[in-house]
């Protein structure tokens, strides 16, 4: 049981005595006064968790007693003791701030219940706030100590300091989130919301109804009015993922909010403006948008006033140990198996695999190797089939062999590392090479791909 420090307060010298010694034997430590001045006094020698007020005194009452100490920046619950049948002004206490009433003469079990669980929000409130500053303090753990991440870094957290839109790109798994977040937490508005939006897969409207907010009756299915995540952001960052997607119309719309910081909910005529800062992120290759026409040159110059790119896992190999035995740690941890370790051999393989999907893929093959081992060292033969199978995937170029099997070999690589960019599609992949997709499917049977 939570115990606690308790003012009484009543001019009934019995009734106060024989409080403060109830309150005694529950195990909570208690002072007493007798009227507003006393009251007054003690709280600004000590500090309370809970009052109890009697409303009728003499003097200052029990209401002008609540909002003196609410204004002397008293943060104890108040429990205001009320004379049967004056609902009235319990209301009225409540009002002016009382966590709650009893009335007079106190039930003793009611009393004790009321306590007990003022004390019990005042300790769950002290713990979410250490959680919540805990969680803050650390930030997100960016990990990555070669050249490449150590500039972005640098280069990050004095961008974090301002307030301009960063742009992050990067290929898909390499951290934009995370790096985000990273962003938001060495800013001077780490205390604030950071709100997460992904524009891709989502509708135009639902886009727009999300990022804005609309008002009642916007559209079929607005019953009722609603904040858009820009608004929920105000004071804070919004993180806008994958804004390479968005359509014409909203790009305009969304350029408009960061030109001016204003903008108007869907089917609302009122201009909001909102404090927020943007970042976005995008895997598209948002120049050859432009290029084509698909996103607006202004926006993207708006978005780009810091642009920070991730390089892929692949170009900064001195990383992959250190990623690799962070996330072995914290599988081993989360499965609670005790020490794990990676055979050398394996660190080698992991060290020159091209890793397509970037840091989570890693991440995945780590776990994978995690849950499947069967001892504490991880051996080869656990790795995904992906980074043992066929041809290695380093850069290498085979020049030791003859020139035709040479050029057969690299056009084997060469597909093999569009597929598995392309996530396994052949039409996407098609397209970034170049080919026509039915070409592209014989070429792959020829190659037994
Ligand atoms: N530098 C890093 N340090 C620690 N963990 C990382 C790092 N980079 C990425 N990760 C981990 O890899 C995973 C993917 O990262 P994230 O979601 O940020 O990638 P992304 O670039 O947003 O990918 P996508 O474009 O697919 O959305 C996450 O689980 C994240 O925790
Ligand atoms: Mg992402």
């Amino acid at each position: 049981m939570v115990t606690g420090n308790v003012l009484v307060v009543d001019d009934d010298e019995q009734i106060r005595q024989a409080l403060v010694d109830r309150l005694g034997h529950w195990g909570h430590r208690a002072a007493q006064a007798k009227d507003g001045d006393e009251a007054m006094k003690a709280a600004s020698a000590a500090e309370f968790d809970v009052v109890l007020l009697d409303l009728l005194m003499p003097g200052r009452n029990g209401l002008e007693v609540l909002r003196d100490l609410k204004q002397a920046g008293c943060t104890a619950d108040v429990v205001v003791l009320t004379a049967q049948g004056s609902i009235e002004s319990a209301v009225e206490a409540i009002r002016g701030g009382a966590a709650d009433f009893l009335t007079k003469p106190a039930d003793f079990s009611l009393l004790k219940a009321v306590i007990d669980r003022l004390l019990e929000q005042r300790r769950l409130v002290r713990v979410n706030q250490s959680l919540v500053e805990r969680v803050q303090s650390a930030g997100p753990v960016v990990l990555g100590s070669s050249a490449g991440m150590k500039q972005l870094l640098e280069t990050a957290s004095r961008a974090a300091q301002g307030t301009t839109t960063i742009l992050l790109t990067g290929e898909s798994g390499s951290g934009k989130q995370v790096l985000a977040e990273y962003l938001h937490a060495q800013s001077p508005r780490h205390a604030g919301p950071f709100v997460y939006l992904n524009c891709v897969a989502l509708s135009d409207e639902l886009i727009e109804s999300t990022l804005f907010g609309h008002e009642r009756g916007a559209f079929t299915g607005a019953v009722s009015r609603k904040e858009g995540r820009l608004e929920a952001a105000a004071g804070g960052t919004a993180f806008l993922d994958e804004v390479g997607d968005v359509s014409p119309r909203l790009q305009a719309k969304l350029l408009h909010f960061l030109e001016s910081g204003e903008f108007e909910r869907v089917g609302g005529t009122r201009t909001i403006r909102v404090d927020c800062r943007v970042i976005a992120a995008t895997n598209r290759d948002l120049e050859a948008a432009v290029r084509e026409g698909a996103f607006r040159e202004d926006l993207y110059f708006r978005l780009n006033v810091i642009g920070l790119r991730i390089p892929p896992l692949r170009e900064r190999t001195e990383d992959i140990p250190e990623l690799a035995e962070a996330f072995l740690a914290r599988f081993a941890a989360e499965l609670r198996r005790g020490a794990l370790r990676f055979a050398p051999e394996t660190l080698g393989i992991l060290t020159r695999y091209a890793w397509p999907g970037n840091v989570r893929q890693l991440r995945n093959a780590v776990e994978r190797m995690a849950v499947l081992a069967p001892g504490e060292i991880l051996t080869p033969d656990l790795l995904p089939p992906e980074l043992t199978d066929g041809a290695p995937a380093s850069d290498a170029e085979p020049t030791d062999l003859p020139f035709k099997d040479a050029v057969h070999e690299f056009r084997k690589r060469y597909l093999a590392r569009a597929l598995r960019d392309a996530g396994g599609n052949q039409r996407v992949a098609a397209e970034r090479l170049g080919l026509q997709r039915t070409f592209l499917n014989r070429l792959i049977r020829t190659y037994g791909l």
